[in-house]
């Protein structure tokens, strides 16, 4: 009885291992799902090129198809949580979510443990008790206080070099205003805390005049800058903004006033971003490196899809996070700009 029940284990292990590595070898194409939180973000977009491009990189390095269903869950939880399910159902190998609700993600998580679909999550963080509920979940971002003290160093190194350049009216203050991205998003929050600590550090003396939350939006960003001009006329010295789409609603409201020469600061280095550094609009911004972000998260997914080790050009902290790399960009008009 015993022996024979012992072979049969055996001859499961053995069916199980081979169906295994039959699967691996036969996979001649996996299939990605793929969940914007809102496919009108201007950063959110930049990434999705990316990972479109990557896509087909990897297709013609590895010889492997690369199905990318990507759909936009238009601010919705619940449209989110759908589609992922969709995903789920349609033979989908990963999910790559960007979450609509970062402290929300425990249904999409549950669907994928019971699947046994592993996820990437990118740009908007889960809470770490989400993230530890499994060893197939990982995410791919940046580091916000990393963000957050590059920004601060553009201003405070111009202060330093030509204080006359960010303290306009030379009166030995420099007030400035703040716009923050979504309330419950982490980058928000720390960029927030971390720009001005590093202006601090930096022995740049700031006084803040106004800041309000304009959720990552150019058109909420450009009408708070609009009231605030009119509340404080002629005082605003310099916007700090926690992105560059904020960072252009300013600048829209300012080239509305007629006003020039006001220091911008930004974060992302969106393609509009970068075009308003280069007429001299912007003085600088913070720019995650998109094709090693797009890349470090397609390559996660396709190794997962495939069972195979993440890919070691991509290093893992806690074998969960991969932290994108990050530059200052500063335009030399903006650095060089005349008071
Ligand atoms: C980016 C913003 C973007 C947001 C979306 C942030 O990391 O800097 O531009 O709107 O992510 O989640």
């Amino acid at each position: 009885m015993w022996r024979k029940m012992l072979l049969m284990l055996g001859a499961c292990a053995v069916l199980t291992s081979c169906q295994g590595s039959q699967k691996e070898e036969q996979k001649t194409s996996i299939r990605i799902g793929i969940s914007l939180y809102r496919s009108d973000d201007t950063f959110i977009n930049n990434i999705r090129s990316q990972l479109e491009e990557k896509a087909k990189e990897y297709e013609r390095r590895r010889g492997i198809k690369v199905i990318l269903d990507i759909q936009d869950a238009k601010g919705s939880q619940n449209t989110q949580n759908n589609q992922a399910e969709r995903f789920i159902s349609l033979g989908c190998d990963v999910l790559c979510i960007n979450p609509v609700d970062r402290m929300d993600a425990t249904l999409i998580i549950d669907k994928a443990m019971t699947a046994q679909v592993p996820v990437v999550f990118f740009n908007r963080q889960p809470v770490e008790e989400d993230m530890d509920r499994w060893d197939q979940l990982y995410y791919v971002g940046v580091d916000a206080k990393e963000t957050a003290v590059l920004q601060g160093r553009i201003v405070a190194e111009l202060y330093g070099r030509q204080p006359e350049a960010v303290d306009l009216n030379g009166d030995g203050v420099v007030s400035y205003v703040l716009l923050e991205g979504e309330s419950s998003h982490q980058d928000s929050l720390i960029r927030t805390e971390w720009s001005i600590q590093t202006l601090k550090d930096g022995k740049v003396p700031i006084e803040k005049i106004a800041g309000g939350i304009a959720n990552w939006e150019r058109s909420q960003a450009s009408a708070l800058m609009e009231q605030w001009l009119l509340a404080y006329p002629d005082t605003i010295e310099l916007v700090v903004s926690n992105n560059d789409d904020m960072a252009l609603g300013a600048i829209d409201a300012l080239n509305r006033a007629g006003i020039e020469g006001m220091n911008v600061v930004g974060i992302d280095g969106t393609t509009p971003g970068l075009e308003a550094l280069k007429n001299g609009k912007l003085l600088g911004t913070v720019c995650a490196d998109k094709e090693i972000y797009a890349g470090a998260i397609l390559e996660l997914a396709a190794s997962c899809a495939l069972g195979e080790e993440p890919p070691e050009e991509y290093p893992l902290t806690d074998g969960t996070y991969y932290w994108a790399p990050q530059e200052i960009i500063v335009s030399e008009e903006g650095f060089l700009k005349e008071n």
